[in-house]
């Protein structure tokens, strides 16, 4: 990453932090989770059982490595294959391998905001898939794509994988799949990952595992801005708390002040008070259902093509096209 995009990115996160902190209830964007820290311990909870989502989303990509590879080949012999969020591309494999092992035409375009993350992908793909070709690009979601789908007429399949849309909230759901609507061609293809509403029990124990490794993720936020912005948080003095609301399906990630305290953010020039068990909100991560699927796609001017499950109907991917234009 070059010296202005990373100062571009801190004073972003700078901002944010400002804004969330200073808001009434506190919040902060868990986007800013991901640091070298957050994505190792992202990858050490995509191991949990307890974190079924992962398996889940290998099950439907192992089981239906054809039929959905087929989707993705229809109407083109060549691809890109842009991966919003790519981390560490783990469920990703399973399609690369099917591709190559079909001799198809295509370039892999991983985006993600975290360099380390993107770093490490392509290092480990060069060993394991020798000819692959990669185009990473590191920044945010449409800064980047708005750049491949704008300098190419061939096919776009994005994958948005492991329910990242879930830490959307509906509204800003429908922006951001009617903003990729508006940058696809007719031919191109979303392949969307969305954790199904299920047993509210199964729901809360993926994101409160007994083991901390949530508790931690959760807490990289505080500990990112006491590295980065100069800050005194003590970690020990927040917990991790996860809710779920099995009527709306949305999970909420929530640290907690257990007690009074003033904490102060020395590069901000400020100095934040919390309550006790005062909260600041850190994510969403929302389930879903079919009906609440084809109302988003609908409302974002998109249409679902294609579904699929794990054997558990825990998860599914749908593919989404754009709505065809009235004639
Ligand atoms: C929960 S991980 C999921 C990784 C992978 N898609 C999967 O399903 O295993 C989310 C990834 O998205 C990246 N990310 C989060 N917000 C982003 C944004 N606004 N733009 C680009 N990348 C983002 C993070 O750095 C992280 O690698």
């Amino acid at each position: 990453m070059n010296q202005v995009t990373f100062a571009k990115i801190q004073e972003q996160f700078a901002q944010d932090v400002y804004k969330g902190l200073t808001d009434s209830p506190k919040h902060l964007a868990s986007k800013y989770i991901y640091d070298e820290k957050g994505d190792l311990l992202f990858e050490e909870i995509m191991n949990l059982q307890e974190y079924y989502l992962t398996s889940c989303e290998l099950d439907i990509l192992k089981i239906h490595k054809a039929q959905i590879t087929d989707l993705f080949l229809q109407n083109t012999r060549s691809l890109n294959l842009v991966e919003l969020g790519a981390g560490n591309g783990k469920k990703t494999r399973i399609i690369l391998e099917e591709l190559q092992h079909r001799d198809a035409n295509f370039h892999y375009v991983p985006i993600d905001i975290s360099d380390n993350a993107l770093r490490r992908l392509q290092n480990s793909l060069s060993e394991e898939f020798p000819g692959l070709k990669v185009k990473p690009k590191q920044g945010t979601y449409f800064n980047k794509l708005k750049t491949i789908t704008s300098s190419t007429s061939t096919k776009n399949v994005i994958l948005f994988l492991g329910s990242n849309i879930g830490n959307l909230p509906h509204k800003k759901a429908i922006e951001f799949l009617a903003q990729l609507a508006r940058e696809m061609h007719q031919n191109d293809m979303i392949f969307l990952g969305c954790d199904q509403k299920k047993n509210p029990q199964t729901i809360l124990d993926a994101y409160n595992d007994p083991y901390g490794k949530t508790e931690a993720f959760n807490k990289n936020l505080l500990q990112r801005i006491n590295k980065e912005l100069h800050a005194n948080f003590n970690l020990d003095n927040f917990l991790h708390w996860e809710a779920y609301n099995p009527e709306t399906g949305t999970a909420k990630s929530f640290l907690v002040s257990k007690i009074a305290q003033r904490v102060r953010i020395e590069s901000l020039d400020l100095e934040i008070s919390f309550a006790p068990w005062e909260t600041i909100h850190t994510e969403i991560s929302q389930k879903y259902d079919d009906a609440l699927i084809a109302e988003l796609a609908k409302s974002a001017g998109l249409r679902i093509e294609n579904q699929f499950s794990d054997r558990k109907e825990y998860f599914k991917n749908y593919v989404l096209m754009k709505t065809t234009p009235a004639k």
